[in-house]
């Protein structure tokens, strides 16, 4: 039985992405920063487990528990909305610490098992963002597109270990904690200058036709992990589709 880590499973994209994973029969190990009763089915294949991507030593205590994984899914991140002039270095530098940085330090400490295996599958999950740019999520949108290219470039070097590396595209999900999560951190981030284009793309929001569900990016999360051609991105949800299309 094939046994996969997933990041952020407290809520949204993470959460149904370890539901399904439970439901084929794997064993699951679900990770979140703060430890939750209640979120899934009780089952003998799941270990819910504390890890917060951005501390090392929580990455180490976290893979030692584990034991030996066959797939890694780097869901957890953070969003940021916001007028880039008015958005503070330190914020812009926290994103990267959790979206950037934190899927780099997952990939490095499993990197080591699957080489020597020969085997495993790392899934880095990005955004609908980098198929096509978005007003007011400059730094978000970078903080995404560093995995992208990350992505594509760590997949020709591990592929000589028979070590697979993907990309898991979501759009929009209206449904996720996504922009709840983000409140506090958007505080103060549209200045005067900037109301009267953010309203107008606000309002945009709530004419969107196509959202991607959490259950689309589950169900593309398991595609990217039992394909077996050398497919490296894999949009999530039919807004991200109809972009990937456009591109
Ligand atoms: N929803 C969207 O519109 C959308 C669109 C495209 C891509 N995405 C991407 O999809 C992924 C999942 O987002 P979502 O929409 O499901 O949002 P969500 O409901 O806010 O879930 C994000 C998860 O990441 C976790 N997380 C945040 N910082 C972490 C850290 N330092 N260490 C470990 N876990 C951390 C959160 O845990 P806590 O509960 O502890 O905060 C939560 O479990 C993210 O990478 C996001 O960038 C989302």
């Amino acid at each position: 039985m094939k046994t996969v880590l997933i990041t952020g499973c407290s809520s949204g994209y993470g959460l149904e992405t370890a539901r399904y994973f439970l439901a084929q029969g794997w064993q699951v190990i679900a990770t979140m920063r703060t430890l939750q009763e209640g979120l899934f089915p009780p089952s003998k294949n799941l270990r819910i487990l504390a890890l917060d991507v951005t501390r090392p030593d929580s990455i180490l205590a976290v893979l030692d528990t584990a034991g030996p994984i066959d797939v890694l899914v780097n869901n957890a991140g953070i969003g940021l909305f916001g007028a880039f002039e008015a958005t503070p270095m330190s914020t812009i530098r926290d994103l990267f610490e959790t979206n950037t940085f934190g899927v780099m330090a997952m990939c490095q400490a499993v990197i080591p098992q699957f080489r020597e295996r020969q085997a495993g599958i790392i899934i880095n999950v990005t955004s609908s963002a980098t198929l096509a740019p978005f007003p007011l999520v400059a730094p978000y949108t970078a903080s995404k597109m560093a995995i992208e290219g990350f992505t594509a470039s760590l997949e020709l070097e591990l592929k000589t270990f028979n070590v697979q590396v993907k990309l898991v595209e979501p759009g929009y999900g209206p449904t996720t904690r996504f922009t709840a999560n983000g409140q506090q951190r958007m505080q103060g981030l549209i200045p005067a200058a900037y109301e009267l284009f953010a309203h107008s793309v606000f309002a945009g929001f709530a004419n969107i036709l196509a959202v991607t569900r959490e259950i689309d990016v589950a169900e593309t999360v398991w595609r990217a992990a039992s394909d077996t051609s050398n497919q490296l991105r894999f949009p999530a949800g039919a807004d991200a589709l109809a972009l990937m299309q456009l591109a």
